[in-house]
């Protein structure tokens, strides 16, 4: 071997060693710098006469384009690899599954109030929503509540900070209040009407929403949904209450194979006051009453502290416990399924 090819075959074992680009730079101008092994031997020509100037020019040449072809084949296979690592550090699996989203979807105790609005909507009534945190005035003084009636009890209301000693705030115990904050608003925006001793337009609208009392088991949950229901006007009977009960449930169950009991009862803001059980005809609840609202026409105190004359309106007002309505259109036997947040029970409904 010559001494031109013994200087290739280092330039490539030395390429070929460089791990780097900045090892592969030095290792080239150990041959192709300034002062470089293929530099000095031009250099060294010098002397030369002009036809051994070609000759060995020549012979120089080739050796410098292979150990140039050298240094750009390691070049480019170190940019290969720096390239493959970088690859491979970002890279994506696409064989990997995607994760798959669950659509969501009403809650069954939000569809069952999405077709009682729509049902008393078909019948003109208005929906209406207030605060779940309530004054004692609103929750049971102004539905004259008495001070020593038992629900005010601390065995049955949750008390919240706020409110006065005698009177504190509380978690609703039904949507009642409801009743008089939508008739003040009501009666406030139609003053001139009634002042004028003009005819006022009815009162008509339903407050479903959350309510809370000190009670717990598989049918009662300390948080639950109600329903309120308030019709005043000057001549509005309890026949009319039986009227509009009687087409809302069975709309909402879908059968006229369904009839309706007003049971007495007492409640305070109520006089007379019933208490509503229905029964089917057929199906798996055939022939048992299931006790559904508490309803009643409105107790003159009460329209009193709507600020309307007991003397001229007249209404009704019912209260359905709405989670008692999906369980009984679902066939579920545990409310308490309703507020686990099982994805299981709950998918079942979309
Ligand atoms: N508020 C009563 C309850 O929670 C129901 C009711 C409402 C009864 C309106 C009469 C009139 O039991």
């Amino acid at each position: 071997m010559n001494e031109l090819d013994t200087l290739v075959t280092s330039a490539q074992a030395l390429f070929a060693q460089s791990a780097s680009p900045a090892d592969l730079e030095n290792a080239k101008a150990q041959f192709l710098g300034k002062s470089g092994r293929i530099t000095e031997l031009m250099k060294g020509m010098a002397a030369l006469s002009v036809e051994e100037k070609k000759s060995r020019g020549a012979v120089i040449n080739v050796a410098k384009q292979a150990i140039e072809a050298a240094l750009n084949a390691r070049r480019q296979a170190l940019a290969d690899a720096e390239l493959e690592t970088q690859l491979k550090a970002e890279a994506l699996d696409v064989t990997l599954p995607g994760r798959s989203r669950m659509s969501g979807g009403l809650h069954p105790v939000s569809l069952t109030l999405e077709r009682i609005e729509a049902i008393f909507g078909s019948m003109g009534f208005d929906v209406a929503q207030g605060p779940e945190i309530e004054t004692d005035w609103f929750n049971f003084t102004a539905l004259n509540t008495p001070q020593d009636h038992p629900a005010r009890s601390m065995h049955d209301t949750f008390y919240v900070e706020g409110g006065s000693t005698d009177a504190p705030n509380l978690l609703r115990t039904h949507t009642s209040p409801m009743q008089i904050r939508h008739a003040v608003q009501h009666v406030k925006r139609h003053q001139s009407l009634l002042d004028a001793g003009q005819r006022m337009p009815e009162i008509r609208v339903i407050a479903p929403g959350r309510t809370y009392r000190v009670d717990s088991d598989a049918t009662h949950s300390p948080m639950f949904h109600q329903c309120e229901g308030l019709w005043v006007g000057e001549n509005v009977s309890f026949k009319d209450l039986k009227v509009v009960f009687t087409d809302f449930y069975r709309t909402f169950f879908e059968t006229d194979d369904l009839v309706l009991r007003f049971r007495p009862s007492f409640f305070p803001f109520t006089e007379p006051s019933a208490e509503v059980d229905i029964q089917f005809a057929s199906g798996p609840l055939a022939g048992r009453w299931l006790e559904v609202a508490g309803s009643g026409e409105v107790h003159p105190n009460v329209i009193r502290n709507m600020g309307l004359d007991p003397e001229r309106y007249i209404g009704f007002a019912f209260g359905m416990g709405t989670d008692r309505l999906t369980m009984l259109r679902y066939g579920v036997s545990d409310l308490r399924l309703f507020f686990d947040g099982d994805i299981r029970f709950l998918s079942q409904f979309q």
